[in-house]
This record gives structure tokens, C-alpha cells and sequence, in this order.
């Protein structure tokens, strides 16, 4: 008898509803999504802006609760999750990486990381030796004492991606992580993402609409009014941003479903 392993993520008929806001009519952001991540796997999910992609990723993260249907992470359904225990989940299971980087200007990127070495109780006496590991590790030792202001986007980008690996999360987040990035900036970017996932072993899932990011991932999902729509796309390992861009352009030209209220 052969064992399949659980997945790391995992979500089952998944929706998301907004409630209605005086004139505004309820909004469907999520609609009945599933989705398995395997450990370790490297999985981009884009769509185009309001698609639902920063609900399903806060929904991962523990930053929010679906409407109906099931997120299991690790093995831990989050639904039946206290508050006090959703805290200790996000603090510990997973990091986040965010498109406006979310450093605390006051802090230097050093204080950054170690903030969030204390928020998982990780012990003082570690935390400082610990922070400057990270931040070698992302390629800015350098600047362990510099606040966010006297940094570029690209450098942020780097202390916050070593502040999300500070406690060993099994699961890296990221919502359009080189949405504020020049080019160059968002190749090297891209391939930290990559190399870090990589080397931990830590399960990678981003979420954006370019393709040239879904290329740190080696599957691409397509979001579209809060569904899933085609088959994932499996990236070519010898080329990923280009085989990214071109099915991209092909899947661009195929009809996508315009039904944004059908319940199906
Ligand atoms: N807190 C909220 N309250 C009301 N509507 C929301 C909220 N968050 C997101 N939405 C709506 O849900 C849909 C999906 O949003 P979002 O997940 O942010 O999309 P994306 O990240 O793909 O741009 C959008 O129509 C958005 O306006
Ligand atoms: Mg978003």
C-alpha cells in the first residue's frame, strides 16, 4: 500500500462572500475554490486585479475565515482555530510577504526581523545573532542597521522576505511581491523567492498578475471572478519566465467565462 503524503495546503470548496454595504451589492470573491499545494511545492496563482487573489492568500494565512468550506494547513484546519490559537499560527506557521514591503519605519532592519524572532517567543539571547543570519542570508548583512527609508524597494523587499523566514514557517506567503519593484529589482527578487524556498524546503505560494513573478513557481493557477479557470500551467524548469509569458499571451486569446454572478 502506498501512503500519499497530506498536503501542505490545502483547500476545499472554499468561498468568500462579502457582506453588502448600503448601496453596494454582496461580492463574491472567492467561489467554491479547491486547491491541494503539496510540502515544498512552488505554486503561483494569478489573475487579473480583483479576482480574489489577496482573499484566498488571507484565507492561507490565517488572516481571515472563508464563508464556507475548509483550509487546512499543515494538517490544521484553521476554521476550527481559536483566536489566540490563529495568532500563534500566523506568528509561527507562516511568513508574509507583501507587495508595500510592511516594515516598521522606526525600526532598522535588523530591529525588523527581531521583532518578529519575538513575536514566535524565539529566546533574546538569540534573536540578534539570529536576525543578522537572515539578513545575510537575503544578501543585505550590510544594511542590518539601516531603517526602511535609507533602503531601496529591492532592499526592503529583502528584509521582509528574511523577516518572513525568521521562525521557520513551513509556508512562505507572498502577495504581489514585486508589484512595487523596478525590473531589476523584481528579477532578483524573484529569484531569492525561489532560492530560499529552495533551500529550506519551505512550501512557496505567491499570488499575482504577472507572469514574470509566477516564474519563481513551477505550477501557475489562473484565478478569474473567484474561480479557478483551465488547467494549471506546469513551467518548463529551463526557462520559467518565458514559458510563463507565452502561455500567458495563449491563454489570453482563449475565451474566459464572463459571469461573474453564475453560482455554479
Ligand atoms: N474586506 C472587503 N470588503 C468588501 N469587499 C472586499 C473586501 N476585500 C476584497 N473585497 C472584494 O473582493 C474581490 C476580490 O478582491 P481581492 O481578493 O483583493 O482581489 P485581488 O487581490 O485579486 O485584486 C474584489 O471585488 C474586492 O473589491
Ligand atoms: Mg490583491
Amino acid at each position: 500500500m502506498s501512503e500519499v503524503a497530506a498536503p501542505m495546503i490545502h483547500l476545499e470548496n472554499v468561498s468568500r462572500t462579502f457582506p453588502a454595504r448600503g448601496e453596494a451589492e454582496k461580492v463574491r470573491a472567492l467561489r467554491k475554490v479547491s486547491l491541494d499545494v503539496p510540502k515544498g511545492a512552488r505554486v503561483a496563482i494569478r489573475g487579473e486585479s480583483g479576482s480574489g487573489k489577496s482573499t484566498l492568500l488571507n484565507l492561507v494565512g490565517g488572516l481571515d475565515v472563508p464563508t464556507k468550506g475548509e483550509v487546512v494547513v499543515g494538517g490544521q484546519d484553521l476554521t476550527a482555530l481559536t483566536d489566540a490559537e490563529l495568532t500563534r499560527y500566523r506568528a509561527t506557521a507562516v511568513g508574509f510577504i507583501m507587495q508595500a514591503f510592511n516594515l516598521l519605519p522606526a525600526l532598522s532592519a535588523r530591529e525588523n526581523v527581531e521583532l518578529a524572532l519575538e513575536a514566535a517567543n524565539a529566546p533574546r539571547s538569540e534573536r540578534r545573532a539570529r536576525a543578522d543570519e537572515l539578513l545575510a542570508a537575503v544578501g543585505i548583512a550590510e544594511r542590518a542597521e539601516h531603517r526602511p527609508s535609507r533602503l531601496s524597494g529591492g532592499e526592503q523587499q529583502r528584509v521582509a522576505i528574511a523577516r518572513a523566514l525568521a521562525n521557520k514557517p513551513s509556508v512562505l506567503l507572498a502577495d504581489e511581491p514585486t508589484g512595487n519593484l523596478d525590473r531589476k529589482s523584481r528579477k532578483a527578487v524573484v529569484r531569492l523567492l525561489r532560492e530560499v524556498s529552495e533551500k529550506s524546503g519551505t512550501t512557496l505560494l505567491i499570488v499575482t498578475h504577472d507572469p514574470n513573478t509566477a516564474a519563481a513557481c513551477d505550477t501557475v493557477y489562473r484565478l478569474h471572478h473567484g474561480k479557478f479557470v483551465g488547467n494549471p500551467l506546469v513551467l518548463d524548469p529551463t526557462r520559467r519566465a518565458d514559458d510563463a509569458r507565452e502561455k500567458e499571451e495563449a491563454e489570453d486569446e482563449a475565451d474566459l467565462p464572463d459571469d461573474p454572478d453564475d453560482d455554479a
